[in-house]
């Protein structure tokens, strides 16, 4: 198929490249800007590991055509350390033991981080709601959460210091 030149923002860069017109973004992703931290966890648009955000939305990438993107912002796991430090999140899964093999976590991390910018205080209910498109096959999910409810008192108590 021929290639078209598209141009993507990613995690606040521009990427001019040549791709297939149905390529799918987490493929150009992977294999073309090596950004491997979004994973592909299953065939059917069912596991969430490719969850990347689109202009702020949780997206599956792995069913998303990457020229579809052109004009918007897009956010991987990649883009959401904060000045070269981990983010609360990430540092929390670290602290918890969120993550045993990890595949999962990317796609985890940016679900929470959108959960996060619309809902800073989330209950448990609506912490498990946002994730329930997210699926782990390893941890059993409580010390994920323990790790998402210490980022959000990290947060809070960052906030109240300001
Ligand atoms: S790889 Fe995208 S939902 Fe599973
Ligand atoms: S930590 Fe292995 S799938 Fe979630």
């Amino acid at each position: 198929m021929k290639k078209e030149l598209a141009e993507l923002r990613i995690n606040g860069q521009t990427h001019e490249l040549a791709i297939e017109p149905n390529a799918l973004l987490l493929d150009v992703l992977r294999r073309e800007l090596d950004l491997t931290g979004s994973k592909r966890g299953c065939d059917d648009s069912s596991c969430g590991s490719c969850t990347v955000l689109v202009d702020g939305t949780p997206m599956l990438s792995c069913a998303l055509l990457a020229g579809s993107c052109e004009g918007q912002e897009i956010t991987t796991v990649e883009g959401v350390s904060e000045h070269g430090s981990l983010a609360a999140i990430q540092k929390a899964y670290g602290d918890w033991g969120g993550a045993q093999c990890g595949f999962c976590t990317p796609g985890f991390i940016m679900t929470v981080k959108h959960l996060l910018s619309v809902n800073e205080n989330p209950t448990e209910e609506e912490i498990r709601m946002a994730l329930s498109g997210n699926l782990c096959r390893c941890t059993g999910y409580t010390q994920m959460y323990q790790a998402i409810k210490s980022a959000i008192d990290a947060e809070k108590k960052g906030m109240a210091a300001k």
